[in-house]
């Protein structure tokens, strides 16, 4: 595994092709790398991809500055395990590589995506994900790009990013299954924030997915819904929404439609902690 912080030293080294007839596969992250992140490492591996991972803490998707503070830190432990996953490349920028002139700069407009779910509640959020990730694409210049499937409202904005930039041919989508803790947590960065009470609570959230999606044919999503909402607030939680959707377009549906593949997902705090998980 090679290590680069430069952008030219990266490049360099990409251009002399050690990938050889392979495909590019780039996996962005932040760091405080889990089994989840692996997963997405494994899967580009298996399907016989170069694999470059990306540790870029990026300020400008921090709606909340507290949360950028508490974001944990770790390249010790994430290099140990991308390089027990078999990652080819790990590129770990410092934010003046990525943000030379600061990080107000170009703005990208997702229109309905922006205004409902973690664009509602995140304000400006997406913008710094297609923000760094349009950075990061231009640097890397990858042909698939994985992602988890937990962050299911990022994958539809990046999606809507290659769109935008002209790059929707160039380069494919990969969405990963969510990977979870025995319990049904899935696999977060922030879950290391919890103390072992607020934890202990914590696999509730996957608990209402899977009650919203077993009792789909017998109950109203309302009923679920309310159902749901006094579970988590009779545990402490404060879920933020609990939300059934079109996974094509996430349009929000106020019950079942069956004749549509449909989506639940839920935004939750347990303290300072906010957590988010779906299932379809
Ligand atoms: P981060 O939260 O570090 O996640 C990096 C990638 O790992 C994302 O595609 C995310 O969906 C995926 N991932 C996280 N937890 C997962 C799990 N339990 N199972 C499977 N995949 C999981 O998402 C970001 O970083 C940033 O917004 C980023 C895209 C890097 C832009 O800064």
């Amino acid at each position: 595994m090679v290590l680069f912080k430069k952008i030219t030293d990266l490049q360099a080294w990409l251009s002399s092709h050690p990938q050889a007839g392979k495909q590019l596969a780039f996996i962005p992250t932040m760091g405080a790398l889990h089994e989840g992140h692996k997963s997405l490492i494994t899967k580009a591996l298996s399907d016989g991809a170069y694999t470059l991972c990306s540790i870029f803490v990026n300020p400008s998707q921090f709606n909340d500055k507290a949360d950028f503070n508490a974001y944990p830190v770790t390249p010790g432990p994430d290099l140990a395990l991308l390089a027990d996953a078999g990652c080819d490349v790990v590129f770990m920028p410092d934010t003046d590589e990525i943000y030379p002139e600061g990080t107000i700069s170009e703005s990208f407009d997702f229109g309905y995506l922006e205004t409902i779910l973690e664009g509602l509640h995140r304000p400006g959020h997406f913008k710094g994900v297609a923000q760094v990730v349009h950075r990061l694409l231009n640097i890397v210049q990858p042909d698939i790009l994985y992602m988890g499937g937990k962050d299911y409202q990022q994958c539809m904005v990046i999606r809507e990013l290659l769109q935008q930039t002209g790059k929707s041919e160039d380069i494919r989508i990969n969405i990963c299954p969510t990977v979870r803790e025995a319990d049904g947590l899935a696999m977060s960065s922030r879950n290391r924030r919890l103390t072992e009470p607020q934890r202990a609570i914590a696999g509730i959230i996957y608990q209402c997915l899977v009650s919203v999606q077993t009792k789909q044919r017998a109950t109203s999503f309302g009923v679920l819904q309310k159902e749901c909402t006094e579970l988590m607030q009779a545990k402490g939680m404060e879920p933020e929404y609990i939300a059934l959707a079109d996974a094509r377009t996430l349009h929000l549906l106020t019950d079942f439609d069956h004749n549509v593949p449909m989506i639940v997902l839920i935004a939750a705090k347990i303290g300072p902690v906010r957590l988010i998980d779906n299932m379809l």
